[in-house]
């Protein structure tokens, strides 16, 4: 069977055949055809808008791999700074290239105190950390004057390793200017995970248990990167700008920041909440069902269409933080409801299951993160996925400044009327 597809217009009865390669096919077929002619494919559901080699992720399967590892083992072995190196670099660091990078990203963690005297402390006092963090990694952008030369790999690798060690500062400061606590500094002495906890928590002496560093840094590996998605479209789309990274990261963090995206761990905490008792749950997942009450949060991917793997890495991790910070209440009623939801035709049918979210945010309440607080702890380590995928944007000869086509339909040309005669 050849490796061919051909299209043909009927309209002129014009032929075209190209290739398939690993199941895409060129548009340029469509334009050969007819320059006019477009594909209208609201969200991009069938376009693959780059060729990647960052991860791999094949939904019907449950299989998600970064540069070829499957997420498993690296949740399992690996930690958040050595897979954010693989993420850049494409192969695991050997020993040297691990203390290297960890030292580098270790001694860029601190950030300008004007960010923290004079950015920070403007906002109001309730301001929503994760608006907070959206407009500090922009702000922090305008301390970099070398940041808009994106065409030296120097000054790209300093942004990256800028933004991958600050992105911790910059969370923890948001939260603790919210909750009016006194901004920590962070500590070089301790591992990535232990010293965003630290600034986050620290009042006086501070003690973490080390399974608690653990899940954190689990929880940053499980979110460090995954392909094109709504987030990482949007660091690609305005990247392809060549803005400087700050600004594309502001930009995939406001995208992050949406309930049907990152937000879904806060409002699955919401719903929970708002269910209140596992004798709800029943009558909760009819509303949902019936399309009249919200949809069950933290259920249901675009790509998923079997099993989250990552979703089944954090149930188990959700058990090893319960042993040390005791249950959550809440962890209950979300058993019942995916016990519920997994059996149920209508859930079965959309295949639809838990994803990421379900319980990450149990997790985060466990350990004392505020709801709001949630979002914010996705972009920590999101940022190294949008800036692989930045880097890969830049490299790629294919790619120019995204600019899609429309299909208008709006008013033909008319004839301007006068105020007086409206
Ligand atoms: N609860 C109830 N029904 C749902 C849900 C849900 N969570 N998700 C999808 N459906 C239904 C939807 O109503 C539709 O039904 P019908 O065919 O009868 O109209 C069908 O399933 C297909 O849904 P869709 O909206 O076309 O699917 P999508 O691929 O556009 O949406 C999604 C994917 C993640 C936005 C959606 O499943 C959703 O809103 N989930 C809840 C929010 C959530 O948990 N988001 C986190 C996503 S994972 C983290 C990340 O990577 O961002």
């Amino acid at each position: 069977m050849p490796d061919t597809i051909t299209i043909t217009d009927d309209r002129t009865g014009k032929t075209v055949t190209v290739p398939i390669t690993d199941g895409v096919f060129p548009a340029s077929a469509v334009r050969e055809l007819d320059p006019s002619l477009f594909i209208y494919d609201p969200a991009f559901m069938q376009t693959a808008a780059c060729r990647s080699a960052i991860t791999y992720l094949d939904g019907d399967a449950g299989i998600l791999r970064y540069r070829g590892y499957p997420i498993e083992q690296l949740a399992e072995k690996s930690t958040y700074l050595e897979v954010a190196y693989l993420l850049l670099n494409g192969e695991l660091p050997n020993p040297e290239q691990l203390a290297t990078w960890s030292h580098d990203v270790t001694h860029h963690t601190f950030i300008h105190e004007n960010m923290r005297k004079r950015f920070v402390d403007g906002f109001h006092y309730d301001a929503h950390p994760m608006g907070m963090l959206i407009s500090a990694v922009s702000a922090l952008g305008t301390f970099y004057n070398d940041a808009k030369d994106i065409d030296s790999k120097e000054s790209r690798d300093k942004q990256i390793l800028r933004l991958v060690a600050k992105m911790p500062t910059l969370a923890s400061m948001c939260y603790r200017f919210s909750a009016g606590l006194p901004f920590v500094y962070p500590d070089n002495d301790i591992s990535f995970p232990a010293n965003f906890l630290q600034m986050m928590w620290k009042i006086g002496e501070y003690e973490l248990d080390p399974r608690l560093e653990r899940a954190m840094d689990v929880l940053f590996i499980l979110h460090a990167d995954h392909e094109q998605n709504c987030g990482t479209t949007a660091m690609r789309v305005v990247g392809s700008s060549h803005v400087d990274p700050y600004s594309s990261c502001a930009a995939a963090a406001a995208a992050l920041y949406g309930p049907l995206h990152g937000g879904a761990n806060e409002a699955v905490i919401r719903m929970l909440t708002e269910i209140g008792h596992v004798d709800n749950v029943p009558k909760f997942i009819e509303e949902v069902k019936s399309g009249k009450g919200s949809r069950l949060m933290g259920f249901g991917h675009r790509v998923y269409k079997n099993f989250d793997p990552r979703a089944t890495i954090i149930k188990k991790t959700a058990y090893d933080v319960f042993e040390v910070t005791g249950t959550n209440p809440l962890l209950d009623i979300a058993l019942k409801l995916e016990e519920v939801a997994l059996a149920d035709e209508y859930f079965i049918s959309r295949k639809l299951y838990p994803n990421v979210d379900f319980y990450s945010g149990l997790i985060y309440q466990a350990m004392g993160f505020p709801v709001a607080m949630f979002t914010v702890l996705f972009a920590i380590p999101r940022t190294v996925g949008w800036l692989a995928h930045w880097q890969e944007l830049l490299g790629d000869k294919d790619q120019k400044i995204s600019r899609p086509r429309q299909w208008y339909a709006g008013e033909d040309a008319r004839d301007y009327i006068d105020l007086s005669a409206r």
